[in-house]
């Protein structure tokens, strides 16, 4: 069992990673504020995890909320059902929330902890390699709006974060490439030996051999920590850490949020940020094709869907929280583990990038 620190002083707290940490008590106990504790989850979660997560509170008042499964259920209409749960039972503003899922349940329990009353303490039990290396640390939280992924949400950072490894057995190979999208992003980022361990290890990774799966997500959260830490709220480098998602979150949204996971969108926006970082001289052919070849050997998709056009997606990317002034601002490559937030780009090349050319 590892143990790291999202630093944030007074806030700062532990995430847990080892294999067989669900139903222990040690690691969620201790971060529990008062009696009451209600677990969010949904319907595909509930019957593979929920009996061992209630077993770790049974010391509680515990109850549970079972949403739908689906990124499209991401929205305000489906968060009122744990509003209405908590009212139903009459929890106070001691009552602690658990988030036992991958990033939709991760992120609207959050936006709902963060919320409820005005407030109230969480826990991240993630159980999808996306959640377990991104969703679940760093205290973003929120919902889907029609016209916009995540645009209605809080920062409420949890009370600690539990990850155990061996729930990713029983997760769909194509989920785990979407999350191993995510592990890559922090190659890109900052760390370049992390991405040269991934490019030869990627198939122990996605062979869920557990050592390469403890060693990336260990090193995907420490890289992740470590920018919280230092700018938990996006006053500037955490920006970063949307390599790849103005492009995502408008082929997300496109797509109505269903069809294109969010991993894969993020793939194929780490693609088209290369391949602008390449038009704007920024990195060499050679690199971007060396980006392009591990996302794809990953098995994860690097083009835009055939049927999104280069207009359609342009509009999307003005909807982006990352927008100033009306210009988008885009996470480019100055090399692999090198990355700048910038409206610095040809827009010229940008629609080229879109269209394919
Ligand atoms: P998800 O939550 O939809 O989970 C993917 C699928 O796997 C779902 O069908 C889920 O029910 C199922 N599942 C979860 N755990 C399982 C398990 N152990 N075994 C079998 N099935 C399991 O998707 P995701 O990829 O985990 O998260 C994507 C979401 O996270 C997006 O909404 C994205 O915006 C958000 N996100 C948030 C942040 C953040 O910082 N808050 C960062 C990255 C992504
Ligand atoms: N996933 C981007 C962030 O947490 O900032």
């Amino acid at each position: 069992m590892e143990t790291l620190t999202v630093d944030l002083g007074e806030r700062s707290y532990p995430i847990y990673i080892g294999q067989d940490l669900l139903g222990q008590t040690q690691y969620v106990v201790p971060h529990v504020k008062a009696k009451q504790v209600m677990i969010v989850t949904n319907e595909t979660i509930a019957p593979l995890y929920l009996e061992k997560t209630l077993a770790a509170f049974s010391e509680f008042n515990t109850a549970s909320v079972i949403l739908p499964d689906g990124e499209e259920y991401k929205n305000l209409e489906v968060l009122n059902q744990i509003f209405d749960s908590l009212l139903k039972k009459h929890c106070d503003r001691q009552v602690t929330l658990v988030a036992l899922g991958g990033g939709v349940v991760g992120d609207m329990t959050g936006f709902a902890a963060a919320s409820y009353q005005r407030g109230v303490p969480f826990i991240q039990i993630p159980t999808t390699l996306l959640a377990q290396v991104d969703s679940s640390v760093g205290g973003k939280t929120g919902v889907n709006h029609a016209l916009g992924k995540n645009m209605i949400g809080a920062f409420h950072q949890p009370q600690c974060v539990v990850i155990d490894t061996n729930t990713l057995n029983t997760l769909e190979d194509r989920q785990l490439k979407a999350g191993a999208a995510e592990v890559i992003k922090y190659g890109l980022i900052n760390d370049p030996e992390f991405f040269s361990w991934l490019e030869t290890n990627i198939q122990a990774l996605l062979s869920r051999d557990p050592q390469a799966l403890s060693y990336a997500i260990a090193c995907s959260c420490q890289d992740k920590a470590d920018i919280v830490s230092l700018d938990e709220k996006e006053a500037g480098m955490r920006a970063l850490l949307n390599l790849g998602h103005t492009f995502g979150h408008a082929i997300e949204t496109a797509m109505n949020y269903t069809g294109c996971l969010h991993g894969e969108g993020v793939s194929i926006g780490m693609c088209l940020a290369a391949k602008l970082s390449q038009k704007m001289g920024w990195i060499t052919s050679k690199t971007a094709d060396q980006i392009i070849r591990l996302i794809e050997v990953t098995g994860l998709p690097s083009q835009i869907p055939p049927n999104l056009n280069a207009e359609q997606l342009l509009t999307l990317m003005q909807i982006d929280k990352k927008v100033q002034a009306g210009r988008i601002r885009f996470v480019l490559l100055k090399a692999i583990g090198k990355t700048v937030v910038t409206d610095d780009y040809d827009p010229i090349a940008l629609k080229n990038v879109l269209e394919g050319a």
